[in-house]
């Protein structure tokens, strides 16, 4: 299913023409407002040309998100109109081009969101963040897969994935960049490895955060354009850490099944309160899993194998999972299956 453009000015049509083929979709035209009713509450993206934003209005189409009004000097009653019909924004051509190329090329995006997984570390140095790229190592071939770094002050989850001299966009840079971020833009920018997964985390030297609204779009962005997004989320970390918890549909706290794992974890989930999907991804420790479970109050998702050759294989670029049989990678998948 194509966006949709509504309109009878043959100049907006031309001009919306061009900004699709850059952002590689083909919008279908119509130039009667009745004629696109039934397409409308389908369409990923509506767009309706100001010059027949009164006569939408007036066809009284159902309401939905995705519809947006475009055209040259749109005059003051054209945003009354937009209002009427649900319009989330007014862009004026040729100013808002950028944007409207951005909505474009997201359309083209799956409708629903991605499975967004969060790991933390229970206690620290569990093993969180070596379980999160392995997350994302095991889902990269079944489809688009993005691991994000939450934590200024970390390893950097692009050399745990081999990818820190790689090319592409690091939270730093998104910081200085404005509006909204387009989800294909996102996943064609960040570094991605051979086998497919993207990290988007830190550039070294960089240790600043960046502010919640740039967290928030990102994270936003990294759902609509990829199919598993991964959060390795820092335990002393941001404030955010709250807020992106609550977009996670599953929180894997990792610990070593020891005394000071468990009781740092207890610590930590008192913190961080009650989580719906919470679940523990536990290594192997002197404390018995029934005893975890009883003072953690969360069932154990999955036993986190010792990874034998781990930083040999982090040392040559392959990230914790060397090839798809290693142990590690059997848990990550048992996870991804057991949430899917
Ligand atoms: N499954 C594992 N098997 C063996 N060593 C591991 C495993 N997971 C992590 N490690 C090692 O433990 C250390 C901390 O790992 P890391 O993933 O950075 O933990 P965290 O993110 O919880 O602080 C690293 O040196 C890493 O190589
Ligand atoms: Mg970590």
């Amino acid at each position: 299913m194509q966006p949709i453009l509504l309109t009878r000015d043959r100049s907006l049509a031309d001009e919306v023409a061009r900004l699709s083929a850059a952002a590689g979709v083909r919008p279908d035209l119509y130039d009667d407002p009745l004629a696109a009713l039934a397409a409308w509450p389908r369409a990923p993206l509506v767009l309706v040309g100001a010059d027949l934003v009164d006569e939408v209005a007036a066809a009284r189409p159902g309401r939905r998100d995705g519809v947006h009004v475009v055209g040259w000097a749109p005059a003051d009653g054209v945003f009354r109109a937009a209002l009427a019909i649900g319009a989330g924004t007014v862009g004026e051509l040729p100013v808002c081009e950028a944007w409207l190329v951005d909505l474009l090329a997201d359309s083209e995006e799956a409708p629903g969101r991605g499975r967004t997984v969060g790991v933390i570390g229970g206690s620290g140095g569990a093993g969180a963040s070596t379980f999160a790229c392995a997350l994302g190592q095991v889902s990269a071939p079944r489809g688009p897969t993005l691991v994000v770094d939450t934590d200024p002050l970390g390893p950097g989850l692009d050399r745990l994935l081999g990818l820190e001299s790689a090319a592409g966009v690091r939270w730093g840079d998104l910081a200085s960049s404005s509006g909204r971020l387009g989800a294909r833009s996102l996943r064609e920018a960040v570094p991605r490895s051979a086998s497919g997964v993207g990290v988007l985390s830190w550039a070294s030297g960089a240790a600043s955060e960046p502010d919640a609204t740039v967290v928030r779009e990102a994270v936003a962005a990294a759902q609509r354009g990829h199919d598993l997004v991964v959060l390795d989320l820092a335990r002393h970390g941001p404030a955010l850490v709250d807020e992106l918890v609550a977009r996670c549909d599953r929180l894997l706290v990792v610990l070593p099944a020891t005394l000071g794992g468990v009781a740092s974890t207890v610590r930590l989930l008192e913190r961080v309160g009650p989580v719906s999907g919470a679940a523990l991804a536990v290594r192997r420790g002197g404390v018995s899993w029934d005893d975890v479970e009883r003072a953690t109050g969360l069932p154990i998702a999955v036993e986190v194998p010792e990874q034998r050759g781990l930083l040999e294989a982090v040392d040559l670029g392959l990230g914790p999972v060397r090839h798809l049989r290693v142990p590690l990678a059997r848990a990550a998948r048992q996870v991804l299956e057991d949430a899917a």
